[in-house]
């Protein structure tokens, strides 16, 4: 593991969008795994300015996001697909087509999962993981339980999260209370990770992630067992 502590948010988004653009640009036609929530916004913001100056190249790249709240469709200004629009797909020149974000409104969510996961493993699985760390220790929708969840499934979301997340939707009862989520097969068989989170209230629960015992009560940790995983952190 790679643990790298930077004095700025800034300093982290420009690092994870470092390693980000080196993968596009040595394999152009690469797959990437995209997370949501506010820590990744820098580092799509510097990615898009690369991207106007013609430094990254995403027009054959594909893109799997790690989750979608039940119930939001793509439309909904708190839906991940919009987000993952908003503040990444629409400024960079990458197909749409080959973005993909599971489909919280799907008439049968199990077969939702089963079809976002095959098409994952279609696609030859994902070369680079991007993720955030939610404050249990969950990364996508993997919330805290007794056991690791292997596939791309539908998650309860934990009354913590909920709280977290409301900042966003202005009001907690507004929030969706289940997600789906991929599982932690396709998370660890990413060939590389990056996992980046900042502010003082990340510090403890990364280092009970990767300081402490690998344990499905803490979702994260299992990533202590993947060879590449590069961790970014700032404290501001
Ligand atoms: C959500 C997302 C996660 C994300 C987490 C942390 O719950 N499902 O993928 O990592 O929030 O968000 P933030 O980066 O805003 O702290």
């Amino acid at each position: 593991m790679k643990f790298f502590k930077v004095d700025s948010y800034e300093k982290l988004s420009r690092q994870a969008a470092n390693i980000i653009s080196a993968q596009v640009i040595l394999k152009p036609d690469c797959v990437l795994g995209l997370a949501t929530g506010s820590s990744p916004i820098g580092t799509y913001k510097q990615l898009i300015k690369w991207c106007d100056k013609g430094d990254v190249d995403f027009s054959e790249v594909t893109t799997f996001n790690l989750d979608e709240y039940v119930g939001l469709d793509g439309s909904h200004d708190q839906s991940y697909r919009y987000f993952m629009n908003s503040n990444f797909f629409d400024h960079i020149n990458i197909r749409k087509e080959n973005t993909f974000v599971p489909n919280g409104c799907a008439e049968d969510l199990d077969e939702e999962c089963q079809n976002y996961e095959n098409m994952i493993r279609k696609a030859g699985g994902i070369d680079l993981q991007l993720l955030g760390l939610g404050l249990d220790g969950h990364i996508g929708f993997n919330e805290p339980d007794e056991y690791f969840c292997r596939d791309t499934h539908i998650a309860d979301l934990h009354e913590s999260t909920i709280k977290a997340n409301a900042r966003f939707f202005g009001d907690e009862s507004l929030v969706p209370t289940q997600a789906i989520t991929m599982g932690m097969v396709s998370i660890m068989q990413a060939k590389k990770i990056i996992l980046i989170a900042n502010g003082q209230g990340k510090k403890e629960i990364l280092e009970k992630a990767f300081y402490g015992p690998v344990t499905p009560f803490i979702p994260a940790s299992i990533l202590q067992l993947h060879p590449d995983i590069t961790v970014i952190y700032s404290e501001n």
